[in-house]
């Protein structure tokens, strides 16, 4: 079983020609509400691979949050540890997703700056008995430092967004999982060798259309990703992380989890939306299968 604590938004995604820059307005093609946010994300990844996810947020006692819970419950999430908060609004990102399929995005937490230790305290005995606990960013840096010190499985830490982050949290992981620019905001560089001065066991960079590198102290592995038609990149780190995660908790080898995170983020790209490209078991088999996998 995996346990994500995290962030869930409610997405608000419009189609531009590019990005505008600061003082410039742009004309876009059509917009969506789509349900998002990196935990939400990475939950609902895992569970559209068959594993057990149990969730650790907030959303506000609104019509979106009532919808973000209608999603994990149509996705399988088990919502027993979503707290309704009493005040704030349920977390919104608005995204910009322009004809390269590359994203900007804005997030405005809402709900999910309220989580707590108290949050993770009430879902102790989840992540007790959890194989695999799932952590990101987009929640309060207290929280996150309790969950990772809850858990009893492989705790693995998406670190993003990009933050400096404590050296208790890197002791507290055992993988951690990072795009290039969040790794240079911890290691000053880019480069993935550069996460070998970080105190965690395994680092894995994820490099877009390149795949992924597995650091450790003494080895490098590359991954490769496979050739798809990018529509939209969002969600793609969250399926990588979700199917990471999935493939753990099924007792699959570091490496061949990575093997298909990769592929399973290469799929993510392939619609509009975070979740829209994210595989199901079969459709990942099957993409597995045309590689010789
Ligand atoms: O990683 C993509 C996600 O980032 C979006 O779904 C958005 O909600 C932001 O959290």
């Amino acid at each position: 079983m995996i346990v994500v604590v995290g962030s869930v938004n409610q997405d608000l995604v419009a189609r531009v020609e590019h990005h505008p820059v600061p003082g410039e307005t742009v004309l876009g093609s059509g917009h969506e509400t789509m349900p998002g946010g990196k935990g939400a994300n990475q939950a609902v990844a895992a569970a559209r691979l068959g594993s057990d996810v149990v969730f650790v947020g907030r959303i506000g006692a609104d019509e979106a949050g009532r919808d973000l819970v209608g999603e994990f419950e149509r996705e399988g999430v088990d919502v027993g540890h979503l707290t309704v908060d009493p005040v704030a609004p349920s977390g919104l990102a608005i995204i910009t997703v322009d004809d390269a399929a590359e994203n900007a995005i804005v997030v405005s937490p809402g709900a999910n700056g309220n989580v707590s230790p108290s949050d993770v305290e009430g879902a102790s005995a989840a992540l007790m008995a959890a194989t695999v606990t799932l952590l990101q960013l987009e929640i309060p840096m207290d929280a996150v430092l309790a969950a990772a010190g809850a858990s009893e499985g492989i705790v693995i830490l998406n670190a993003a967004p990009a933050m400096h982050l404590p050296i208790a949290l890197l002791k507290s992981i055992d993988v951690l999982i990072v795009n290039r620019g969040e790794l240079a905001t911890l290691t000053g560089s880019g480069d993935p060798l550069s996460a070998r001065s970080l105190p965690v066991p395994v680092t894995i960079v994820t490099l877009g259309g390149e795949g992924a590198r597995i650091i450790r102290a003494d080895t490098r592995e590359s991954v490769a990703a496979i050739d798809v038609t990018p529509v939209d990149t969002t969600g793609a780190g969250d399926t990588f992380c979700g199917a990471l995660a999935a493939g753990l908790d099924d007792g699959l080898s570091l490496e061949s989890s990575v093997q298909r995170a990769v592929i399973a983020g290469s799929l993510a790209v392939t619609a509009i939306g975070a979740r829209s490209g994210m595989p199901t078991l079969p459709e990942l088999e099957g993409a597995l299968r045309t590689v010789g996998l």
